[in-house]
């Protein structure tokens, strides 16, 4: 019999995971099979449990559970913890560990689009400073980049997250308005905000008369796939990039650590843009 692993949050029932993970155990000849648990916040305790006597070889993690999980699991990984959440979670001798790839699956996303293999020369500025912004402003730092700079409409929480990552780099926190002035100082900014979905299409997170042509405008919403922001960079001549190649990219690094085989990352931008329709 193939082994199970799963998806826990609340709800998850719109979730893609099932599906791209499910066509690539089926691609690939595993009979393995990935499901589906919603449990509530009042079941998450339990749920973990459950997990483990279901022998549950593996899970992501999504809304609301991400930081809930921390405590439940035997061990929590580093980067995990600089980004206060964890998405996935591998057994290891018996031991459920927590970890998280939604940072690292941006990274590695974001140089295949500017086809290159490190940011370290390059101006980056994130939007937001919540939970999406934790995981993308980590792994950046992580990976050796000189600057980056926060903008958050509550200044407070983008100081916060910018003393988070300056033991990796040098750290900014600036307003919105800051931002939009200062724009054409920056190579690829970062909307990590969730402005743009519905019912707001029509709201973009930061003006772009100041942008430079060929900036890289990166949105992490991948629904709609493209957002009146990224409309409006095109138009301007920026490079941009939806949150499809982040989407596949978190849940390729999972598909990897679970199983040590890596999946075909095409086919399952294929599988989640034909879900999106
Ligand atoms: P996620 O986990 O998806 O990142 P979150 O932790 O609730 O969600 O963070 C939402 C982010 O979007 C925050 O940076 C928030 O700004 P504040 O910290 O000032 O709340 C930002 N955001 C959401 N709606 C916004 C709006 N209408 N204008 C500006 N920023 C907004």
């Amino acid at each position: 019999m193939g082994k199970l692993y799963g998806l826990i949050g609340h709800p998850v029932g719109h979730s893609m995971s099932p599906i791209m993970h499910n066509c690539e155990f089926r691609e690939l000849g595993f009979s393995d099979h990935y499901q589906a648990f919603d449990l509530s916040p009042e079941q998450l305790e339990d749920g973990v449990e459950a997990m483990k006597m279901l022998d549950v070889q593996g899970f992501n993690v999504t809304i609301p559970h991400k930081v809930a999980i921390m405590p439940l699991l035997d061990e929590v990984e580093q980067e995990a913890l600089e980004i206060g959440a964890v998405n996935t979670v591998y057994k290891s001798g018996g031991k459920f560990i927590g970890t998280n790839t939604d940072g690292r699956g941006y990274l590695m996303s974001l140089l295949s689009v500017i086809g290159e293999s490190s940011l370290q020369e390059k101006s980056i500025l994130v939007i937001g400073a919540g939970g999406a912004a934790r995981a993308v402003a980590v792994s950046i730092c992580r990976s050796g980049v000189a600057s980056l700079t926060i903008a958050n409409r509550t200044i407070e929480k983008a100081e916060e997250l910018s003393s988070v990552c300056s033991k990796y780099a040098k750290t900014d926190a600036i307003s919105l308005s800051e931002a939009e002035t200062t724009l054409s100082s920056f190579d690829i900014v970062i909307n990590t905000t969730s402005i743009g979905m519905s019912p707001h299409l029509n709201h973009t997170p930061l003006k772009l008369d100041h942008m430079k042509t060929g900036t890289v405008l990166s949105d992490l919403i991948y629904n709609p796939l493209e957002t009146q922001w990224l409309k409006e960079g095109k138009q301007r001549g920026a490079v941009v990039d939806n949150g499809v190649s982040m989407f596949v990219e978190q849940g390729a690094l999972a598909f990897e650590k679970w199983t040590d085989v890596a999946p075909n990352r095409q086919r399952m931008r294929r599988t989640v843009l034909k879900e999106l329709g």
